[in-house]
């Protein structure tokens, strides 16, 4: 019987009775699926675990409680056994040969009727695997695809959809980018990346892709937001998928609407993937948790690029020094030592604590710690330089300066 191999074929079970035996692991593991193509789902069993417990609770699934028994297998389609009880399985399985179902059996392949594939889907596509008995090995071959899928090394040479795609990049780690983020940038022609983000990921792309440098270094040269809008809308005019790589996410402090509305006013479809901000990671990355129960209740982002008396900062320094949580402050290396003389100006203590993240999530990755009284100095005497996200409240104490991953 098994020198033959199995038959693949994609079952449309929307709508069609599905009797599963056992509400043990295994139907917890395959009850999902079976509930995504739509089954009409009968579960007969005793017992359930919690989680299969709650798919009859919200009505996704209907359980029957009690032991399996002649007659249950009447009008399925599809049957899974999975009980521990031998006997129940084999008057199972028997039942289902008699019935005509394809019946997969839990304990024992040989017996069964049809194998369930180790599958995984991504974007649309379902990766099923079987390798004859070896189910560690069809785990490993979807792994491998579902990978090679997702990070678009698999279809790297397929022909691309023209358009844009703002991809936040995550704070510089290149393991803290999306899923759909790496596989855009391997089906891209062109990169048009900045400074911060995941540059170790250009090193990746294959030679004919074109990377163009938009950093914006602050304080420095910089190509105006104008100049990288154009660059966008002329390759995606051009024909070519053009990534965006920006730093952290497209949304925060990254001017990812301006370049999406300057992409819509040129009729150029775009896609924006989220990112993780350097603003929660980057603390993250040294122990500081921007949230902690009892101590935080709220985080404030801020950008600090100009300071509290230039008339062209938006930001209610007044109101900010009010709160008792964190504050989050992005491009604010050089005007800090103002921040902290307004914050405490306006009443928060002098000695609250504040940490200077340079770098985070890289090699180069630095951490100072100071008080609003003195982080100014601090900054200046240990040299800080952007990028860094500075971290004010009482949560920087929560860990120890060495924290995890400092
Ligand atoms: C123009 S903003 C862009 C923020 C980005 N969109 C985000 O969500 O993280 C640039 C600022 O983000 C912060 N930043 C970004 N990446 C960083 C990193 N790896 N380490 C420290 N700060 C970082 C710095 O404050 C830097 O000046």
């Amino acid at each position: 019987m098994a020198e033959h191999s199995a038959y693949p074929v994609g079952l449309r079970l929307a709508g069609r009775r599905v009797v599963v035996i056992g509400g043990g692991q295994v139907a917890q593991r395959r009850l999902p699926a079976l509930v995504a193509a739509g089954a009409d789902v009968l579960l007969v069993s005793p017992s359930a675990t919690p989680s299969v417990d709650a798919m009859a609770e919200t009505g996704e699934i209907r359980w029957e409680r009690r032991r399996y028994r002649d007659g249950d297998l009447d009008g399925a389609w599809y049957a899974l056994i999975a009980t521990r009880d031998r006997v129940a399985n084999d008057a199972a399985s028997a039942e289902a040969e008699a019935r005509r179902v394809w019946c997969v059996r839990a304990d024992d392949a040989e017996a069964a009727t049809a194998w369930t594939p180790a599958t995984g889907r991504v974007e649309g596509v379902t990766v099923a695997v079987l390798s004859g008995n070896d189910p560690r090995r069809s785990a490993a071959v979807r792994d491998a695809v579902v990978e090679g899928l997702r990070d678009g090394s698999l279809t790297r040479n397929r022909p691309r959809t023209p358009g844009v795609a703002l991809v936040g990049g995550g704070p510089g780690d290149p393991d803290l980018i999306t899923v759909r983020g790496r596989r855009l940038l391997a089906e891209a022609d062109v990169v048009i990346a900045d400074r911060l983000g995941p540059r170790d990921l250009l090193d990746e792309l294959p030679p004919h892709v074109e990377v163009i440098d938009a950093a914006k270094i602050p304080y420095g040269r910089y190509m105006a937001q104008e100049a990288i809008n154009n660059a966008l809308i002329e390759h995606a005019k051009a024909g070519k998928a053009v990534v965006r790589l920006k730093g952290g996410d497209p949304y925060v402090f990254g001017r990812g609407m301006e370049e999406l509305q300057a992409l819509a006013e040129a009729g150029i479809p775009c896609t924006v993937v989220p990112g993780i901000s350097s603003s929660i990671s980057v603390p993250g990355a040294v122990g500081i948790p921007v949230t902690h129960r009892g101590v935080a209740h709220e985080f404030t982002v801020v950008s600090g690029h100009v300071g509290p008396d230039d008339p062209r900062s938006l930001v209610d320094w007044a109101s900010l020094a009010k709160l008792t949580g964190t504050l989050v402050v992005l491009m604010g290396v050089d005007k800090i030592g103002l921040i902290a003389e307004a914050l405490v100006r306006h009443g928060r203590p002098a000695d609250t604590p504040v940490a200077v993240v340079q770098e985070g999530t890289t090699a180069t990755q630095r951490r100072v710690d100071a008080t609003l009284a003195t982080v100014g100095e601090t900054v200046r005497a240990a040299e800080i330089r952007p990028p860094a996200v500075i971290v004010i409240g009482e949560v920087v104490n929560v860990a120890a300066p060495a924290g995890p991953a400092a």
